[in-house]
């Protein structure tokens, strides 16, 4: 109801299932099918290797530089637009997380009782019409960044540029906080990439049907932290019965795709562990619930940017096994510091702050990357 008072009633993600929800869901279908998503790898690519070769000089630097990664990648993509700066992100960051709680259902009384959005604003406790105020004036603030105004956009497709980018930046978050705390997994990894791809080599796509190890580990990434964990709500057009209880017509519906991963009870490894090999049939008798079957949600509403943002994962998170170490910092107390690593709460979860350490394989690798890196921003592609 909040989402709807903000402004954001017309958003593709908010949309009910309507005609204007048909067209739109036709478009992204044609931009974004598994055989459209390979045109925009070459732009996947640059992206990546300017995010590494920005480690090389600022490795504690790597959330913010991975902010920027992702924002470029959905903006060349969406808008052909070239993101330079931080400042797009941090102004389309702060807007997403005033709307981020106005999407969630049943996060204000106003969702349990319509009527009061009628309540006029000078009544005491009242803050509904403040809250939509604050979410509409961010919303319009973006609207008027150069690029939204060059693509006449309205505030709806902008809010949802905002969550793809946090999304795909939080998947990759919380791989690099597991391949931190599992080294282990972090070699078995890299030691694929070099025996398959070669050790002075950037993976490519054409790459991924030969690597099960590394595609295992995307797996159980998306199983150990699934970023959208009560994807997004369902609203029951017609009443319906499930497991014997009734479910009237109108009720928001969450699916807990949080409940499905953490049960891994088919691959008999336990589900707390950080595990590749339970996706692995050379391991397991049965492996694990496929995480492609939930993680990007379910039905006509799946996502469709999933091949996207499933080749922008791989390339990312391939680049940086394949160049760098990463291992956790020891805190002042002499504690692993990535075990109380705070997690974003609400609609997305992910690891939001955390330090860890990452160094260059080697010299060699890292003057290979960064003149690759020099090169790509001579040719303009920056
Ligand atoms: C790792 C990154 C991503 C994850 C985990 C993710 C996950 C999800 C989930 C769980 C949903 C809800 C599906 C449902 O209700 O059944 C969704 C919807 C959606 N996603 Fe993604 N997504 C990601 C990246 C992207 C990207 C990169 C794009 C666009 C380029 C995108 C576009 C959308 C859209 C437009 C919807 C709404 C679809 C509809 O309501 O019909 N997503 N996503």
């Amino acid at each position: 109801m909040l989402g709807e008072l903000m402004g954001l009633g017309q958003s593709f993600r908010l949309l009910r299932y309507c005609a204007a929800w048909k067209q739109q869901r036709k478009l992204a279908h044609l931009a974004l099918n598994a055989g459209a998503t390979k045109e925009y790898s070459k732009l996947q690519t640059e992206a990546v290797v300017s995010f590494l070769d920005s480690l090389i000089e600022n490795p504690s630097d790597f959330i913010f530089q991975l902010r920027l990664a992702a924002g470029r990648i959905v903006l060349s993509m969406t808008y052909d637009v070239p993101v330079k700066s931080s400042e797009t992100m941090n102004v389309l960051e702060i807007m997403m997380a005033t709307i981020g709680k106005g999407m969630m259902p049943g996060a204000y009384t106003v969702d349990m009782f319509p009527w009061l959005r009628y309540i006029p604003s000078w009544v005491p406790f009242n803050n509904i019409h403040t809250i939509a105020t604050e979410g509409r004036t961010r919303l319009l603030r973006v609207v008027g960044l150069p690029f939204a105004k060059q693509q006449f956009l309205s505030p709806s497709p902008t809010a949802s540029f905002t969550a793809t980018c946090l999304q795909t930046m939080g998947t990759i978050l919380a791989f690099i906080l597991a391949i931190a705390l599992y080294p282990d997994i972090q070699t078995k990894i890299r030691m694929e990439l070099d025996r398959v791809v070669g050790h002075r080599q950037l993976p490519t796509l054409d790459d991924r049907s030969r690597l099960p190890y590394v595609n295992a580990a995307i797996k159980e990434m998306m199983r150990w932290n699934p970023v959208v964990p009560l994807s997004l709500p369902r609203f029951k057009s017609k009443e319906d019965v499930y497991q014997g209880f009734r479910v009237p017509k109108g009720t928001i519906v969450f699916p807990n795709i949080w409940s499905a991963d953490v049960q891994d009870d088919i691959s008999g490894i336990s589900p707390d562990e950080f595990a590749p090999e339970r996706f692995l049939d050379d391991c397991v008798e049965r492996t694990a619930l496929d995480p492609y079957s939930y993680a990007f949600g379910f039905g006509r509403r799946i996502c469709p940017g999933r091949f996207f943002a499933d080749n922008s994962v791989f390339l990312s998170v391939t680049g940086l096994v394949s160049t760098f170490v990463i291992s956790p910092t020891i805190g002042s107390d002499g504690r692993n510091s990535l075990l109380r690593a705070p997690f974003r709460q609400g609609m997305m979860r992910f690891p939001e702050s955390f330090h860890v350490c990452i160094l260059p394989r080697s010299e060699q690798l890292a003057e290979e990357l960064h003149a690759r890196a020099r090169e790509m921003s001579k040719n303009g592609s920056e």
